[in-house]
């Protein structure tokens, strides 16, 4: 859910940095970039080689990397951050961000930044309720920054108050609420189809269509950028799916598509059905290879389920169903008897007529058919772009009603 979000981790010279290595590892899981930048006392308490391992980025210290013969641009790791968070911070950096001082690489990478701060002090209860200690801590939220409170209980001295780093799971939520915008679709769960099936005449040969899978995917992604989590079947396709935050279901053929949403669908506030599900499927499936000289006369096909439809049928209230049509004469009719048809709430209309539309393009250009007789028509566009608009149009006008 944090993919693609970089976080610079700013450590300073607190016994408290021993928590600092579980935070890094919540902020990994979630697919965040993690720079840890930590001040030269800061090592005396946690080693570079276990932030570096967990963190996958060596460790900067210094303004200059020896080793290499080159200097780490503040400038750039500041412009590089969509945050930056401070933990453990002590009283003397602290006192240094307030007034400016810089005389360390965190301190300049702080003075350099246009991303949001948080902080999270860390320090004896006397040096927390110390006038200066507060003073600065005014100063600092009036930069903007944002304070992470410490937490109560018994600290490194064995004296009890407040003062205690707070714990690596509440910074770790605090940090994920600051970088994923606030969207409805935070803790909502998302069930998507995409790609083609392929149905078996024998074990080497299927009847299948030309969908590449991409645009269900793109919508996998835009849901899971706004905070959701995203159950994806996906049938045969060339596509692979790394977000965390997806959870990708691999399925070939129609009827085992049908069984894996069937099995999902029960727990999905919004579904998506953007695969292009085979209508039919060979009636029989020959054990061995078909040989040439015997010939295939005829192959009998059966329909499969229609997956759309079942769902549509047992919807029920308060979940919303959106579908896919792709037709080629009578667009807007047919797919608006589609709409009506499997009771959804939204129809993306396709159109192979377009240039650069449809199947095995990376580009697309839709209408959108709401229940209540909305069209708004999409240009032509990468299928990215398509996705983020299926999801802008389902909050703003489908989730709120
Ligand atoms: N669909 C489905 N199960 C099927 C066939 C289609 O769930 N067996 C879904 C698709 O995922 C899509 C929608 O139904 O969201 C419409 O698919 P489309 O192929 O355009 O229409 P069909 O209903 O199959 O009708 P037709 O092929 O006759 O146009």
């Amino acid at each position: 859910m944090l993919k693609g979000k970089k976080i610079i981790l700013g450590i300073t010279g607190s016994i408290a940095a021993y928590k600092i290595p579980f935070l890094i590892r919540l902020l990994k899981k979630e697919g965040a970039e993690v720079q840890v930048v930590t001040t030269p006392f800061a090592l005396e308490f946690v080693t570079p080689l276990t932030l570096s391992a967990l963190s996958e980025n060596p460790v900067l210290i210094d303004f200059f990397d020896e080793e290499n013969g080159s200097w780490h641009s503040h400038i750039e790791l500041g412009l590089w951050a969509d945050l930056i968070l401070v933990a453990p911070l002590t009283a003397n950096t602290m006192a240094k961000m307030a007034t400016g001082i810089a005389d360390n690489l965190l301190l300049t990478v702080l003075l350099s930044a246009r991303c949001p701060v948080y902080f999270a002090p860390a320090m004896d209860l006397d040096m927390y309720r110390h006038a200066s200690t507060k003073s600065n801590l005014q100063t600092l939220q009036s930069f903007g920054y944002h304070l992470i409170e410490p937490a109560e209980g018994e600290l490194a001295s064995g004296l009890k108050g407040v003062g205690r780093l707070e714990e690596p799971e509440i910074i770790f939520s605090i940090i994920k609420e600051a970088l994923i915008p606030q969207s409805p679709f935070v803790k909502k769960r998302i069930l998507i189809s995409a790609g083609p099936t392929h149905e078996p005449i024998d074990p080497v040969r299927f009847i299948g269509n030309r969908s590449s899978g991409l645009m269900g995917i793109e919508l996998a992604k835009a849901f899971a950028a706004k905070g959701a989590d995203v159950n994806l079947v996906l049938g045969p396709s060339r596509y692979s799916v790394e977000d965390p935050s997806i959870i990708v279901s691999h399925v070939t053929t129609a009827a085992e598509m049908h069984k894996s949403i069937t099995s999902l669908y029960h727990d999905a506030d919004i579904t998506v059905m953007a695969a292009a599900v085979a209508d039919f499927t060979p009636k029989e499936i020959k054990k061995e290879k078909i040989k040439k000289e015997d010939g295939i006369e005829s192959i009998v096909l059966t329909q499969t389920t229609d997956i759309l439809k079942e769902l549509g049928a047992m919807k029920g209230r308060g979940r919303i169903l959106v579908g896919f049509a792709l037709e080629t004469e009578n667009e807007t009719q047919n797919a608006l008897k589609k709409l009506q048809d499997k009771n959804l709430d939204l129809i993306v209309l396709n159109s192979l007529k377009d240039k650069g539309a449809g199947f095995e393009h990376e580009t697309n250009k839709v209408t959108l058919l709401a229940h209540n007789g909305k069209k708004i028509q999409i240009p032509l566009k990468p299928k990215s772009e398509i996705a983020q608009d299926i999801v802008t149009y389902i909050e703003e006008h489908l989730i709120s009603e």
